[in-house]
């Protein structure tokens, strides 16, 4: 079988480490990858938003299957474009994937569906917006609508602040994707994400996951897109997974399903557990970056066949093979990162680092330059483990971070405290 995954980042070169150890796959092509896919892959320079370009690099290349990685081209209708063209594709339509592309969308499901998850209310004019804050007060937290790349939530700790994010929305700040905002009462509680595969109808977990926002140990400092994960959530116990799903999943899948709009693909579902109870945060149409990482460490080689049983409609007569494992990614991002940083930074010692079916370094970020690795990104490597226990996984990535010999770098070094 001839496969494409469109993408660049550690998520996509986990997907890929995990597609070729399955027999079934023949020729895999990365698009655009990065150099560390370009180890075990073909790395291929094509415009992943364009549906036509990937429609005509598909037929060319002969392909039969199709994983899109990341939110934006899901969210311009590729998938939908490629489904026409006759192609197989892990990944849900324009409509479905509305379910990260527009939180306003996600609470009216939920109202639909009568999912557990924050109340709110959804507003297009900034006076209307800043009179809701007043009435309701802080803590309360502002969200432009659309895909802002993670920064456009504001979690506001007093009202004047939030006002603020009301101000920097309607001005323009987020573009486009800041015309709407919804806020939201604040939860309180431990967050965990749960990933499902859904294929219109049946709903399959694959796992669960947790990871560290703050770009600073303990769990402080600035947002970034995430400094490590791992899996399982000791959170998100098997009693609680199930509320979610009965709760939550389930019936806001029906919601999507009797609208006419199934969902195809993976599901991450954001939750907020409070005192046994799991609310809805979010939902994204996609596997979470580095989340990902962690859980296919886990799936190895059946992450394809569970793929295609989703993209096929055959669900329901899958089943997930679980090890009672444990899996753990430590992000080393550029200095100075989430805010500015270097680019071209040369990166030592990689090629020594050990690579075996519980040890893996996955590249989000990097290039190929004169016989050297050098850093393109801000969050650039993610180093994974795993082990039979968490705090094995842990001591097996922090022992390659160890080997790396990158200046320019840093990680955070308590990756997975609040569980161990
Ligand atoms: P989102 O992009 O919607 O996941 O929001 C990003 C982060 O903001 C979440 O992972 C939470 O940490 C936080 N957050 C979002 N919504 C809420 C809420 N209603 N209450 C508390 N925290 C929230
Ligand atoms: N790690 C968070 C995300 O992928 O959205």
């Amino acid at each position: 079988m001839n496969i494409l995954i469109l993408g660049s980042g550690g998520r996509e070169h986990a997907l890929a480490w995990a597609v070729m150890q399955n027999p079934k796959c023949d020729k895999l092509i990365v698009a655009p990858g990065n150099a560390g896919i370009a180890a075990i892959a073909t790395c291929a320079d094509l415009d992943i938003l364009n549906g036509a370009a990937v429609i005509a690099f598909a037929e060319e290349h002969a392909i039969d299957f199709i994983i899109v990685g990341p939110e934006a081209p899901l969210a311009a209708g590729v998938a939908d474009d490629l489904r026409n063209a006759g192609f197989s594709v892990f990944g849900p339509s324009k409509e479905a994937a509305r379910l990260e592309a527009s939180k306003s969308f996600t609470k009216e499901i939920c109202d639909a569906a009568n999912a557990p998850t924050a109340g709110y209310g959804h507003f297009t004019d900034a006076e209307a917006a800043k009179a809701h804050i007043r009435a309701n007060g802080a803590p309360i937290v502002v969200k432009a609508d659309g895909l802002a790349a993670g920064k456009g939530v504001i979690v506001a700790m007093d009202e004047q602040t939030a006002l603020d994010a009301i101000d920097d929305m309607f001005g323009g700040e987020f573009g486009a994707a800041g015309a709407e905002v919804v806020i939201e009462e604040f939860m309180e509680g431990e967050e965990a994400s749960y990933f499902i595969l859904v294929d219109g109808e049946t709903c399959l977990p694959i796992g669960t996951a947790q990871d560290h926002k703050r770009v600073g140990e303990g769990d402080t400092g600035l947002n970034t897109g995430g400094m490590g994960a791992y899996s399982p959530a000791p959170v998100l116990s098997d009693e609680i997974a199930q509320l979610a799903m009965d709760q939550i999943i389930r019936p806001t899948m029906k919601a999507m399903a009797d609208r006419g709009s199934p969902y195809q693909g993976v599901l991450y579902a954001g939750l907020m557990i409070k005192d046994g109870q799991p609310r809805l945060v979010e939902y994204n149409v996609r596997f979470g970056d580095p989340e990902c990482q962690v859980l296919m460490m886990r799936l190895g080689a059946q992450a394809l066949d569970l793929m295609q049983a989703c993209a096929e409609g055959r669900l329901a007569e899958a089943t997930v093979n679980w090890a009672d494992d444990h899996a753990l990614t430590v992000v080393m991002a550029a200095n100075g990162y989430p805010g500015a940083y270097k680019k071209g930074t040369v990166i030592n010692g990689l090629n020594s680092l050990p690579e075996t079916a519980h040890e893996m370094c996955f590249h989000a970020g990097t290039a190929a330059r004169d016989g050297q690795i050098v850093a393109t990104g801000g969050r650039v490597l993610n180093v994974t483990a795993r082990g039979a226990t968490l705090r094995e996984a842990a001591d097996r990535a922090y022992a390659m971070v160890d080997q790396i010999d990158w200046p320019e770098g840093f990680c955070r070094r308590d990756i997975g405290w609040r569980a161990l």
